[in-house]
């Protein structure tokens, strides 16, 4: 039986399916049933539904194969039917696992047919929160339940780095409305406010509610920058000058002091993190990786890290700028761009002769590609300049942005 590991929002779809949040939804949509959802609101049968519930699957994966589907963590959740394959994506129904419920708040995650058997008979108001109620609000939903005589349902709407903070706020809410219930609910926000508002209404609907309100949208202040985690990533050939930059970075703000950073030189991963990787585009994507995962981590606490790899493949840096918005943080590209002439007329460790001279394969600029950044924040040319200059440019880059005072 194969084996998959979904992203973090089809995870999240996947954990409504199974419960029965997403009723009378049993697994992933068709091309048609997804069609029928995107131009008419509608299943094919007629059902209004919202919003297309779909997962995309590696290649490989036909109809008739059964895939285990497993959290990050390699607990197996669910198995997965699949009838029909489109593209990327994979249809069909999901059976579950009895895979053990943890993370913050796992026992607040019910199923729909276990709240409604605790809810009272009568009205059901239900809440869906992504942020806290402020005391506006709260009134407002003590005395709509009043003004029904109906039960209060709060259901905080957990997903990604704030989950626990919004249930929190549910408890406290819950604290100032006697007798109400609360159900966390992985339900990841859509982008089209109508759409989002929907879903929270068939899900709510699902756990009993015969109201909906949909409590405010979160307010997030991401705080200033400078106590946000940043992770500046240098890419560029070997002998571009990335790791004489980035340590005049690092000393730059050592001296200057106010963060703590952690840096990640290229040759210095290989060594430990990455030791006993090759150069093949697998394993350079795996160091890459490696090394956003490390950022990541560190950014996430607020720190600061600097990366020096090379970093030859734009969809692995995307990749790991992916990793680091995830965890709140920001994220810098800084290019060096320096001529693949001028680093082979340099030529510090003497790898470009030995490239040319075909005793290193897949040499990065003489025998294995380096795709050029469009997306980077920075571009330094470090022919004729100055390491001052270049870290120069850099420091001017993260004062200016305020994550450096
Ligand atoms: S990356 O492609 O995975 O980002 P990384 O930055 O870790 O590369 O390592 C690059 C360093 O490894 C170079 O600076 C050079 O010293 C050394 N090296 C050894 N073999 C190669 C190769 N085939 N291509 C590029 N760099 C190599």
């Amino acid at each position: 039986m194969t084996e998959w590991t979904p992203d973090a929002r089809e995870l999240a779809d996947l954990e409504l399916l199974l419960s029965g949040a997403y009723a009378p939804l049993t697994g992933f949509l068709t091309a048609a049933e997804a069609d029928g959802v995107v131009e008419q609101g509608r299943l094919p049968d007629g059902t209004p539904w919202p919003d297309p519930i779909t997962i995309a699957l590696p290649d490989g994966i036909q109809p008739g194969d059964q895939v285990t589907l497993k959290d990050p963590e390699g607990a197996a959740v669910a198995v997965m039917t699949v009838v029909e394959r489109d593209g990327h994506h994979a249809a069909g129904p999901v059976e579950p696992l009895d895979a053990p419920a943890y993370g913050p708040f796992a026992r607040l995650r019910r199923t729909p047919e276990d709240v409604r058997k605790e809810l009272p008979d009568g009205e059901v108001l239900a809440v869906t929160m992504r942020g806290p109620l402020d005391s506006a609000a709260l009134e407002d939903v003590a005395a709509t339940a009043e003004e029904l005589d109906a039960s209060v349902l709060l259901m905080p709407l957990v997903f990604g780095e704030s989950g626990p903070s919004v249930v929190r706020a549910a408890l406290t809410a819950a604290g100032r409305l006697p007798g109400s219930t609360v159900v966390a609910v992985p339900l990841a926000p859509r982008e089209d406010v109508e759409i989002d508002l929907e879903l929270r209404e068939h899900v709510a609907r699902n756990y009993g509610a015969t109201e909906h309100f949909a409590g405010p949208a979160p307010v997030t202040i991401p705080g200033p920058p400078h106590r946000r985690g940043l992770v500046v990533f240098f890419t560029g050939l070997s002998g571009s000058g990335k790791s004489t930059v980035a340590r005049g970075l690092r000393d730059a703000l050592l001296e200057r002091g106010g963060r703590t950073v952690t840096y990640l030189d290229g040759d210095v991963v290989r060594r430990l993190l990455s030791a006993g990787l090759t150069f093949s585009r697998e394993d350079r994507d795996l160091n890459i990786r490696r090394i956003g995962f490390v950022a990541a981590e560190v950014a996430r606490h607020g720190g600061l890290a600097i990366c020096a790899p090379i970093a030859p493949y734009a969809a692995t840096r995307e990749e790991v700028r992916a990793m680091v918005e995830d965890v709140g943080a920001d994220f810098l590209l800084v290019h060096v761009a320096t001529p693949l002439e001028e680093c082979e007329r340099r030529d510090r460790k003497g790898l470009y002769a030995k490239a040319r001279a075909g005793l290193i394969p897949e040499f990065t600029g003489v025998s294995d590609p380096y795709e050029e950044p469009d997306d980077a924040d920075l571009v330094l040319d470090t022919t004729g300049m100055s390491v001052e200059r270049a870290v120069g440019a850099v420091l001017t880059l993260v004062t200016s942005g305020g994550w450096v005072r």
